[in-house]
């Protein structure tokens, strides 16, 4: 009962694969900051947000989808049958907001993808998710998953505290950092409770940074993220 795979899968279920795969990092690959989505990402599809608890819920490493599951984003579905949404909704027409496409379009993650892009079991009831963000998961997901599978036939895996976040995923795989026209397609003049928004103030409600990798007070602060011209809290985007 205690095959090479069955162990893999043990440990996923028990969220510890991150240590696992990290711990075998290439430490001379940098975690460089990227600059948004490659021109030609891969057509992966989404396959939702509990996936990525998979990897992505240690603490060491920042609890990426804790963070999430503390904030709106992880509501937004659930918020569409709210006392307010049936308000907006009756504003605008709309009888059941958590069945218009006119809510859910800036609602649930993936709204306008065509089905085939939506992986079996991807479930839009998990609001504004991960995916919205960085992209679809499939081929990230695989190819970590290859990782820790190969991983785990290594010696001297596992140090998590030895080991630094130094790994630096091949472009494409999945997005590191989304743009503030991202954001915006959301958050814009469009939605009912509308608020002035600035990406550099914003940004930090939501951050879900890994603790491991370096950054300077100004990155955690935000102030390095991209803001729009017409952006009046932070004057003109700079
Ligand atoms: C099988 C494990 C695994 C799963 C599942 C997984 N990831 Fe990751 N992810 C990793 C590893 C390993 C890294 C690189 C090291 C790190 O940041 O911990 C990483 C890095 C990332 C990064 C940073 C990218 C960069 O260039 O530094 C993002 C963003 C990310 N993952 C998002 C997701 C999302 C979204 C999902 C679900 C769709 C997901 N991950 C599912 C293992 C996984
Ligand atoms: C797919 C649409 C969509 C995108 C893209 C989007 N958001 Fe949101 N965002 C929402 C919705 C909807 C809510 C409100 C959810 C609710 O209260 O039901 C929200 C709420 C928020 C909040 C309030 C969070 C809280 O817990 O109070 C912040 C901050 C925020 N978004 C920042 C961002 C940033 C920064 C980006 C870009 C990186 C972004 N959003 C991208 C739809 C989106
Ligand atoms: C263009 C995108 C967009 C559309 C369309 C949209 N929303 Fe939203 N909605 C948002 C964003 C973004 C927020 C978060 C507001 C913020 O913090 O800036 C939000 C927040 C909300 C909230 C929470 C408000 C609060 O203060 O907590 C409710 C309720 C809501 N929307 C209802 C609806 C209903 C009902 C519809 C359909 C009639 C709808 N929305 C359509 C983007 C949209
Ligand atoms: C509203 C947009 C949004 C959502 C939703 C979102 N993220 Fe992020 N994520 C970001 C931003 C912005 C960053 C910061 C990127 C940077 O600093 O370059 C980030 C960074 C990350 C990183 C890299 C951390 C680091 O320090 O480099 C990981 C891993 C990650 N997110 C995973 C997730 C997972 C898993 C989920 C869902 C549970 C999720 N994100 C949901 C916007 C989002």
């Amino acid at each position: 009962m205690t095959s090479a795979r069955q162990g893999f899968f043990s440990i996923v279920a028990a969220a510890g694969l991150c240590a696992v795969i990290v711990g075998t990092a290439d430490a001379s690959r940098s975690a460089a900051i990227a600059n948004g989505p490659p021109a030609s990402a891969a057509p992966a599809k989404y396959i939702g947000s509990a996936k990525c608890k998979n990897c992505h819920a240690n603490k060491a490493h920042g609890d990426q989808f804790g963070r999430w599951k503390e904030e709106k984003h992880s509501q937004a579905f659930t918020s569409l049958a709210s006392p307010a949404a049936l308000a907006a909704g009756k504003e605008r027409g709309v009888a059941e907001p958590q069945k218009d496409a006119a809510c859910l379009k800036c609602h649930v993650t993936a709204a306008s993808e065509p089905a085939e892009r939506l992986a079996k079991g991807f479930d839009p009831k998990e609001g504004v998710g991960c995916e919205t963000c960085h992209g679809p998961g499939e081929a990230h997901f695989k190819a970590r998953m290859a990782a820790a599978a190969a991983a785990e036939g290594e010696e001297g895996f596992g140090d998590e505290a030895a080991a630094p976040a130094a790994v630096k995923l091949p472009d494409g795989e999945i997005v590191l950092r989304p743009k503030v026209e991202l954001c915006v397609q959301c958050h814009n003049k469009e939605s009912p409770t509308f608020k002035p928004f600035c990406m550099k103030e914003r940004v930090k409600e939501i951050a879900h940074f890994d603790p491991r990798k370096p950054r300077t007070p100004d990155q955690l602060a935000g102030k390095d993220f991209d803001c729009l011209p017409d952006c009046e809290k932070c004057k003109g985007g700079k």
